[in-house]
């Protein structure tokens, strides 16, 4: 099949890549020129810097040229193909309803291009990115403006993890395609023909509202239970004392009723997806006139859980963060990934500077280089001139008064060894992902230590 993959940032890229592996010719395209020339070059630190998945680099080498190619132009491209896929970004507005101008900015480039060409085979505009509800008919619409013609839209929501793209584009759990007729089925169900009779994925085919709305209850059911974690189970173990949240989580999900996953307390939950899902999800039916009390609360648990703990370092601890230095641990939204968007860490680090610290060291792994040159870019706000980069977490650690562990980077297990032999108590330790497994020997040694689902445990003098 002939496919032209429209947008190539964390959802494109690797869908492009998967879909080469299996012999498809894959055009993907973008706007970006810089972002296309980077891919080109084929070099892994150059394509990682705009998206960092384990297994993409390899997949890339293996099938550009051949299966693969990249393209800001895809005027030429056209004629033939039978496939696109549309993975835009779409941020939220102020209101939380969702930004469609990427989308339907490319929406008319395509169909510009298509009302012209010579082939009049059945071309089916395949959406992979999270839209409200009834895009596809938008969709369908600008193709109607531009006089394509016979052509089909349907959705196929992405279900990846950052982090996990790869691998969960090669073994999704399901697939899901809503789409209008049986001839667009069929031509979906030869690009993802390996899915389609699959003894472990499911392979679902329904309208395109359903697959639409699919996305977005699954999104938000994830972000209720991990703030359900947060604002019940971590709540209980922070106020009482002598409640062990890992036992508390093993015999509440040994139930297999309930879910391990998202049961893992943490800062609050970032990344580019959960916040707009949910926030258009709330303008959707607040729109339409309904109530999203259920939604609006796990919102606001999950975007207070972000800064509480730099409350409660105030509060149970005593800390004061005026003209301190702090320790920052992990910027990306969490282990695996560069990606910025939404991470705790912007709001950590907002409250920090307007809790008037002197400065912020900063370390993670892969994620400095975004967050220099974009999140917080100097020119934006002058209080970010107090964070500094480092290359190391005990780098970080040096010469702070608090450390503030963000991410959950695996190498931060191994913290209280680093924080043992770099700084000196009195110090406060914020744990932000439970991962410091031997607190008690820092408590022991007389570091304040501060934990998500823990109680406050002041050093011992
Ligand atoms: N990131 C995730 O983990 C994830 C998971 C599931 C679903 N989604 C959804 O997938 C969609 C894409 O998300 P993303 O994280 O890949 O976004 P992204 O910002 O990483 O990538 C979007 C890309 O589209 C390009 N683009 C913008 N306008 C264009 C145009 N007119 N023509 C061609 N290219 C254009 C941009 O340059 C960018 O490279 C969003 O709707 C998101 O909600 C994302």
């Amino acid at each position: 099949m002939k496919i032209i993959v429209v947008g190539t940032g964390f959802v494109g890229l690797p869908h492009a890549a998967v879909l080469a592996e299996y012999g498809h010719e894959v055009h993907a395209y973008d706007i970006d020129t810089k972002r296309i020339a980077a891919y080109q070059t084929g070099d892994a630190e150059t394509i990682e810097r705009y998206v960092n998945e384990p297994g993409l680099v390899a997949a890339i080498q293996e099938t550009k040229d051949r299966y693969l190619f990249f393209t800001s132009d895809i005027t030429d491209v056209v004629e033939g193909t039978d496939l696109f896929f549309f993975c835009l970004n779409t941020p939220p507005n102020r209101d939380g309803s969702t930004d469609l101008s990427y989308y339907l900015n490319a929406g008319h480039t395509v169909a510009g291009l298509l009302a012209k060409r010579q082939d009049k085979k059945r071309v089916v505009l395949v959406n992979k990115s999270t839209v409200p509800i009834g895009t596809a008919r938008v969709l369908e619409n600008v193709m109607k403006e531009h006089n394509v013609e016979n052509f089909g839209v349907a959705s196929n929501p992405e279900f990846l993890a950052q982090g996990n793209a790869i691998d969960g584009s090669r073994k999704p759990d399901r697939v899901v395609i809503g789409a209008d007729t049986e001839e667009d089925f069929q031509i979906i169900r030869r690009i993802y023909a390996q899915f389609v009779n699959h003894v472990r994925i499911r392979y679902l085919e329904t309208t395109p509202e359903t697959a639409e709305s699919i996305k977005y209850v699954a999104n938000n059911l994830l972000l209720t239970y991990i703030s359900y974690w947060n604002g019940v189970g971590a709540r209980l173990a922070e106020t009482f004392p002598n409640i062990h949240m890992e036992d508390l989580k093993i015999g509440v999900t040994s139930d297999n009723r309930i879910s391990t996953w998202g049961s893992y307390v943490s800062n609050g939950a970032g990344g580019s997806c959960f916040g707009k899902d949910i926030q258009s999800m709330i303008y959707q039916l607040n729109q339409a006139g309904r109530r999203t009390d259920l939604l609006q609360a796990v919102y606001n648990i999950n975007e207070y859980q972000k800064t509480y703990l730099v409350d409660r370092a105030v509060h149970e601890a005593g800390f004061n963060f005026n003209q301190k230095s702090v320790a920052l641990l992990g910027l990306a939204f969490k282990k695996r990934t560069n990606d910025m968007r939404d991470s705790a860490a912007l709001k950590v680090v907002e409250s920090l500077l307007a809790k008037g610290v002197r400065e912020i060291r900063a370390y993670d792994p892969l994620a400095a280089a975004a967050a220099q040159s974009y999140w917080f870019n100097p020119e934006k706000n002058h209080l970010f001139d107090r964070i500094k980069y480092f290359d190391s977490a005990k780098e970080a650690i040096s010469g702070s008064e608090a450390v503030y562990v963000s991410t959950d980077w695996e190498e931060f297990r191994g913290l209280s060894h680093t924080i043992n032999t770099t700084v000196q108590p009195p110090y406060l330790v914020i744990d932000g992902r439970r991962m410091i497994p031997d607190f008690q020997t820092l408590v022991d040694r007389g570091y304040d230590f501060l934990p998500v689902g823990g109680v406050f445990l002041p050093g011992k003098q």
